[in-house]
C-alpha cells in the first residue's frame, strides 16, 4: 500500500465505501424480511440450511428473493472493501470513529441542556411578581450557556459527514417511532412553542393556544402535559352547550352504606380535581363555550400552588392546589369567515388574563426545486420523509417518491395558507372556465398532517401499487364535502405541483365560472408507479436537510493498528466492551451503533453516580475523550 493516498484517490475510495455501504444496507433490510418471514434469526437459517432442511415462509417467492438478496449483497459489500486494512476498510473505521464521536457529543450537549432547563424552570417558578436582580442575572446566564450548547450542536454537525448524516438521521428516525405511536414529533418549530408554553405555565400563567383546524393544538397541550409537567391533563371539551356543573362539579344522590338511607354528595368537577391532584387543566376549543360559563373562570385561572380555594357550588369545603395544577386552553380563530361555527369571539376581560399563543401549521417552503431548498426549513417534508423510511433509515420506494413528497410538502403548506386565508402569491387564484380567474379561500379542506398521514399510509398499505396521486385523489381531495373545494385542490395539485398529469387523468375538467361549482368529480386511474429503488441514509438525510459537509480529514495509513492496540491497554472494562461492539458493528446499522453508545453512556453515567458525581464525571469525559484520540 502507498505511503499517502491523494485526496482525488480518497475521493474514489470514499465512492466505493458508501456503494458498499448501500449493499450493505440492502442486505440488511433482507435479512430483516427474512426474519419477519420465516421466524428464525440468521444464525437459525443458516444452520437449517447447513443440514439441508432450509427454514421456508409462507410466500415462497418473497422468501426466495429475500435470501438471494442477502447473500447477494453480503458479498457485493465485502468484495468492494477488500481485505482487512484496505483503504476502503481504513475509511469505514474513520467514519465510524466519526460517528460514535458525534452521538456521544450529541449526548452530552443534550444532558448538559437538560439540566440547565429544569435550573432555569425551578427559577422561574419560585418568581414572586417579579425577578429580582439576582435571578434576572441567574437567568441571563442560563440563556447564554444554552445558547453556547446550540452553537456547539451546530458545529459538532459540521465536524464531519458522519456527523452530519448520523445526527441528522437520528433525528428522523426519532420522528418516524414517535408517528408509529401516535405522538406529537418535536420538530424545532414544535419545540420552541412548547418550550413558550411550558415556561408560562409553570409560572402560573394560563395559556390559550389558539390556531387553525388541524394544525395540532389539542395534541400538543395533551403532549406538554405529559411529558413536560409529567402528569397526564384532565380534558374539557368546549362548546356551547358546555355548562357550569361541567367545569365545577354538581350535587349526587348517593346510598350511604351505613345505614342504607339516601344522602346527597358533591361531584367535584375537573377544575377543581385538577387542583386536588395536582394535574393540568386542558380546556379544549374554549371559545365555544358561552360567555357566561367562561366568565366564571376568571377568578379561578390564576391560583397557585398553595392557594386554598373554595368551592362556591359546595359551601364550606374547599380544596387545595397542588403543584403540577395549570390551564391551557385551545381554540380556534374567527376571522369573520365563518369557518368556525359557533364560535365567538372571546370576552377581552378573559382574554386579557391569558398568555396567548399562536400555533401556526409546520413551517415549509411552498416554492423551488428540493435540491435548492433542502434544509431546516421544511418541517413538514422532513416529517413526510420521517413517516415513508424504513427503521434503519432507508426508503425503498418507487424512484419518483422523494420528489413527490416534496411537492405534497409544498401543496399541503399552500392549502393550510389558503385555508387560513393568507395572501399566497398572486398564482393561488381559482382559473375558472373562460379564464377567468377569482380569488379563492378554502372552505372546509385542509392537507392536514392526519390528511397527509391518510395518504401516505393508504399508499404503502396498498404496497404502492399505484401512483400517489392515487391516494391524493382518494383520500384526500375527493374526500371534500365543498365541490368547489374539490375543483380548486384538484386544478392547484394538477397545475402547481404536478400531480394528476400522467395517463388517465382529467386535463380538463368543469371548473364552473364566477366561483359557483355545483359538483366535481373525476374517475382516478389506475397508474402504476415508477419502479422502486433503494435509498440510503446518506441519500435521505440530503434530501431532508441538504449536502453534507466535505471531509475534513482522511484516515492516516501509517502504523494504525499500533496505536490502536496502545490505546486499548489503557482502557477501563466499560470502554474495552465498548470498543468490542464498535468492532462487530463495523460494517452494520448506525441503528445498533447507536443504542450501544446510548448505552455505554448510560453505563458511565452509573457508575459516575456511585463515585463522587462531579470529578468522577469529568474524569471519564476525560477518558472518553482520550480515547478518541
Ligand atoms: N408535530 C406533529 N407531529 C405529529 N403529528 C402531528 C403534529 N402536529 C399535528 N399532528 C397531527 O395532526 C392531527 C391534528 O391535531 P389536533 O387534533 O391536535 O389539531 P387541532 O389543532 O386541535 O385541530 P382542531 O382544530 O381540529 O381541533 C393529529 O392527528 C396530530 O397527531
Ligand atoms: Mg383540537
Amino acid at each position: 500500500m502507498p505511503k499517502e493516498f491523494s485526496p482525488e484517490q480518497w475521493q474514489k475510495i470514499e465512492e466505493n465505501v458508501s456503494e458498499a455501504e448501500i449493499d450493505d444496507r440492502k442486505s440488511d433490510r433482507a435479512s430483516q424480511e427474512l426474519r419477519r418471514e420465516t421466524g428464525a434469526t440468521r444464525a437459525a437459517r443458516e444452520k437449517a440450511r447447513d443440514v439441508g432442511s432450509p427454514v421456508g415462509g409462507k410466500r415462497k417467492r418473497v422468501v426466495e428473493k429475500a435470501f438471494s438478496r442477502e447473500e447477494d449483497f453480503e458479498k457485493a459489500a465485502q468484495d468492494i472493501l477488500g481485505a482487512d486494512g484496505s483503504p476502503e476498510r481504513l475509511l469505514v473505521s474513520l467514519r465510524l470513529k466519526n460517528l460514535a464521536h458525534a452521538l456521544r457529543e450529541e449526548q452530552r450537549i443534550e444532558k448538559a441542556q437538560k439540566v440547565l432547563r429544569s435550573e432555569e424552570t425551578d427559577i422561574l417558578k419560585s418568581i414572586e411578581d417579579a425577578p429580582t436582580g439576582v435571578e434576572q442575572e441567574a437567568l441571563g446566564e442560563i440563556r447564554d450557556e444554552l445558547a453556547t450548547l446550540e452553537k456547539t450542536h451546530e458545529e459538532l454537525l459540521a465536524s464531519s459527514p458522519e456527523a452530519y448524516i448520523g445526527l441528522h438521521l437520528k433525528e428522523l428516525k426519532e420522528y418516524k417511532q414517535e408517528l408509529e405511536v401516535g405522538r406529537i414529533v418535536e420538530t424545532p418549530y414544535v419545540k420552541e412553542q412548547a418550550d413558550d408554553i411550558v415556561t408560562h405555565f409553570n409560572a402560573g400563567k394560563p395559556v390559550l393556544i389558539y390556531g387553525h383546524l388541524g394544525s395540532g393544538k389539542s395534541e400538543l397541550a395533551m403532549h406538554i402535559a405529559r411529558n413536560y409537567i409529567g402528569k397526564e391533563a384532565l380534558v374539557i371539551s368546549g362548546s356551547k352547550h358546555t355548562t357550569l356543573a361541567e367545569l365545577y362539579g354538581h350535587q349526587v344522590l348517593a346510598v350511604d352504606q351505613g345505614t342504607g338511607s339516601t344522602v346527597s354528595d358533591y361531584f367535584l368537577g375537573p377544575i377543581y380535581r385538577a387542583m386536588q391532584e395536582g394535574r393540568p387543566v386542558i380546556i379544549d376549543e374554549v371559545n365555544a363555550i358561552p360567555h357566561e360559563v367562561l366568565i366564571s373562570l376568571n377568578h379561578i385561572l390564576t391560583r397557585r400552588v398553595g392557594d386554598k380555594v373554595n368551592v362556591q357550588q359546595n359551601s364550606g369545603t374547599t380544596v387545595e392546589v397542588k403543584e403540577g395544577y395549570g390551564v391551557m386552553m385551545t381554540g380556534n380563530l374567527n376571522q369573520g369567515q365563518e369557518k368556525y361555527v359557533d364560535r365567538q369571539d372571546m370576552d377581552p376581560a378573559f382574554l386579557s388574563r391569558l398568555y396567548k399563543l399562536e400555533y401556526d401549521y409546520l413551517p415549509q417552503q411552498t416554492d423551488g426545486n428540493l435540491e435548492a431548498e433542502a434544509g431546516e426549513g421544511n418541517e413538514l417534508f422532513h416529517l413526510m420523509l420521517a413517516r415513508a423510511i424504513d427503521k434503519n433509515g432507508n426508503l425503498e420506494a418507487p424512484r419518483d417518491s422523494v420528489l413527490k413528497l416534496w411537492n405534497l410538502a409544498k401543496a399541503a403548506r399552500v392549502t393550510e395558507d389558503v385555508f387560513a386565508g393568507r395572501e399566497v402569491s398572486n398564482a393561488f387564484y381559482f382559473q375558472q372556465g373562460g379564464g377567468r380567474s377569482v380569488r379563492y379561500l378554502l372552505k372546509k379542506s385542509v392537507l392536514s398532517i392526519r390528511a397527509i398521514d391518510n395518504v401516505i399510509t393508504q399508499w404503502q398499505k396498498d404496497g404502492y401499487q399505484r401512483e400517489i396521486d392515487y391516494y391524493l385523489w382518494k383520500e384526500f381531495v375527493s374526500q371534500s364535502t365543498v365541490a368547489s373545494d374539490k375543483a380548486y385542490l384538484y386544478q392547484m395539485f394538477k397545475d402547481r405541483f404536478g400531480f394528476f398529469t400522467s395517463d388517465g387523468w382529467e386535463q380538463n375538467p368543469q371548473y364552473g365560472s364566477g366561483g359557483v361549482i355545483e359538483s366535481f368529480d373525476v374517475k382516478p386511474p389506475e397508474n402504476a408507479p415508477t419502479k422502486p429503488q433503494f435509498f440510503g441514509p446518506r441519500e435521505v438525510v440530503a434530501f431532508a436537510y441538504g449536502k453534507p459537509p466535505e471531509r475534513k480529514e482522511w484516515p492516516k495509513l501509517d502504523n494504525e493498528t499500533e496505536k490502536k492496540s496502545k490505546a486499548v491497554e489503557q482502557m477501563d472494562v466499560a470502554a474495552l466492551q465498548e470498543l468490542e461492539a464498535f468492532k462487530n458493528t463495523l460494517e452494520k446499522d448506525l441503528n445498533q451503533l447507536e443504542s450501544e453508545v446510548g448505552e455505554f453512556c448510560e453505563i458511565e453515567g452509573e457508575s459516575s453516580k456511585r463515585a463522587s458525581p462531579g470529578t468522577q464525571e469529568e474524569n471519564q469525559w476525560a477518558k472518553a475523550k482520550e480515547r478518541e484520540k
